[in-house]
């Protein structure tokens, strides 16, 4: 191919200079040709994330690469990001996500996988910069924390919320520790209920922009820095599948969540690969949405 074609959708990945992050930019710019913006809150290791996957490039691929620096937990570098992207994108990626073997407190665990992807999310739909898709990196842990919630909450977690607001007051409980939801809160240090709630952030997001096709989903069990790079077999290129489904797969419908294989999977409980598909039905009574 020349180097000359014109390069295809662009694509803005937060998180995009380490693990899952790096890979799918990796393999957006590299086999599917993409213009991807690599987000990266450290402007150093962002270019050495991108001159990598440039060296790769070369000069006869069409894919191309550049760094957008963004740090989803401030405010101001999410305004900057907006200026610097500038024109609309095909698609977002709310990559960025912190917890476990990060060390970070749950406030910030919080503060990041949670308050993170709806300053981006706002942001970016806020100025008319995303045209297509939206792609929440979720976790298992999600359905995990749900499904160890009280029977009446995990209804609750499964299905639109209101707004913002509900998915707040959602929090609030867990985070002062009172029984109830906040029991179930999590040994993980806010990560379970952090992504719990971004899979029904992701609900609201699509209610809220019929135009976008919007998901949430889990890329797996992968060895990165989040997990210690202990456990898991598989590498970062193999954490994609989900997030490039969600991407560019004929979906069904907006917000719903996804498990690695990329099937549609519930909110309430874990579902491994292998496993039939979720039909978006709680305790045969609750449609999703
Ligand atoms: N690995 C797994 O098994 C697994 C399973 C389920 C879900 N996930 C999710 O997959 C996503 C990617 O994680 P990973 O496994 O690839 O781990 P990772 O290699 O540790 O990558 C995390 C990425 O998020 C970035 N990040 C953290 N806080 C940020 C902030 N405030 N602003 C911008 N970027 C920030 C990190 O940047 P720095 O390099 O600057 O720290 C890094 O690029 C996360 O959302 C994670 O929760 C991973």
């Amino acid at each position: 191919m020349s180097g000359q074609q014109t390069p295809g959708p662009r694509i803005l990945v937060t998180g995009g200079n380490s693990g899952i992050g790096r890979a799918l930019c990796r393999q957006l710019a590299v086999e599917d040709g993409c213009h991807v913006l690599l987000g990266s809150r450290d402007a150093a290791r962002g270019r050495a994330a991108v001159e990598s996957i440039r060296r790769e490039l070369g000069a006869n691929r069409p894919g191309s690469v550049e760094l957008v620096v963004v740090d989803v937990a401030r405010e101001d570098s999410v305004v900057s990001a907006v200026k610097a992207v500038g024109s609309p994108v095909y698609a977002l990626v709310n990559n960025a996500g912190t917890g476990l073997a990060h060390g970070a407190s749950p406030e910030q665990v919080i503060d990041t996988n949670l308050y993170g992807v709806r300053r981006m999310v706002e942001a970016f739909t806020g100025q008319g910069l995303v045209s297509s898709r939206i792609v929440n990196v979720g976790s298992g842990s999600g359905p995990g924390y749900v499904s160890r919630c009280p029977l009446p909450l995990q209804a609750t977690l499964s299905k639109t919320p209101a707004d913002w607001q509900a998915i707040e007051e959602l929090l609030a409980p867990a985070a002062d520790g009172r029984s109830g939801f906040g029991s179930a809160a999590d040994h993980n240090g806010g990560y379970g209920i952090s992504k719990a709630l971004l899979s029904l952030y992701t609900l609201l997001i699509a209610r809220d922009h019929p135009r976008l096709m919007v998901s949430c989903c889990s890329p797996g069990w992968i060895r990165t820095d989040i997990v210690g790079h202990h456990g898991p077999s598989k590498g970062p290129e193999e954490g994609t599948p989900a997030i490039k489904h969600c991407l560019f797969g004929e979906l069904e419908g907006s917000g719903w969540y996804y498990g690695s294989d990329a099937l549609r999977s519930p909110y309430h409980f874990m579902r491994n690969p292998g496993e039939p598909e979720w039909d978006g039905v709680v305790d045969g009574v609750v449609g999703i949405p």
